[in-house]
């Protein structure tokens, strides 16, 4: 497989969603319609199927193992109807979320263990890993605040247990960042979105060296 994989991770209101926005059309600009972007869970019309159970308010019964399987279910699709035709292609993948957050939310933040969210994701991936990925760290109240922006509501009312959930969630991508520091980059997201748009170029410029010399 000749192309790249770039997954892009981190806690709720890091700016994954805001950086990609903008570096995707950078990087179109820059290298054409080699570049791919995508998104999990989903990115193809069966995985976003999955997605819209996943996210439907209404399924507050869901058990967390279910929904564990259903991220790897849609993952699995994604793989193997997307990702890796794309690569087969010699595309630049830019993708929002990957295997990275199972690991955190369900491994992590619903402690579900994260060696068991890895083993059952092994038979989703089917040995494809990103060879970067972008992880957007910041503190767990910064990320809720900014997505509680504009709602009535501040932080100060989410309960505790929200907020220990998301402590969960982000102390496993910095303990998964220390395990494979050479495949995750971590930027500091807790700044200036312009400035985490730098990092980030930077970041994958570093990488990429070769794509970029003309
Ligand atoms: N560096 C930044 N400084 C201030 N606000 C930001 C920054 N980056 C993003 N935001 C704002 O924070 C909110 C969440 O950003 P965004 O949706 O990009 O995060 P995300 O990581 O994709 O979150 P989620 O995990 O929920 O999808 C948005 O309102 C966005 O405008
Ligand atoms: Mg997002």
């Amino acid at each position: 497989m000749s192309g790249r994989f770039i997954s892009f991770e981190g806690p709720d209101g890091a700016g994954k969603t805001s950086v990609l926005n903008n570096i995707r059309q950078a990087l179109i600009n820059q290298l054409g319609t080699q570049v791919l972007y995508t998104r999990e869970p989903g990115g193809n019309q069966i995985a976003e199927q999955i997605r819209a159970v996943l996210l439907d308010k209404q399924n507050t019964a869901m058990d967390d193992w279910t929904e564990a399987f259903l991220y790897a279910a849609s993952r699995r699709q994604h793989v193997v109807q997307t990702l890796k035709p794309a690569l087969e292609a010699g595309k630049l993948i830019l993708c929002d979320r990957y295997l990275d957050s199972s690991i955190a939310y369900q491994g992590g933040g619903r402690n579900l263990g994260v060696d068991k969210i890895w083993e059952l994701n092994q038979y989703a991936i089917d040995g494809l890993l990103p060879d970067l990925t972008i992880f957007l760290d910041l503190p767990v109240e910064t990320g809720l605040a900014r997505i509680e922006k504009g709602r009535a509501e501040t932080i100060n009312r989410l309960d505790e247990q929200t907020v220990n959930f998301h402590r969960r969630v982000r102390q496993a991508y910095l303990t998964l960042q220390e395990r494979f520091p050479d495949r995750i980059v971590k930027i500091n997201a807790d700044q200036d979105l312009n400035q985490v748009i730098e990092d980030v170029h930077r970041a994958i410029h570093a990488r990429y060296d070769d794509l970029f010399t003309k």
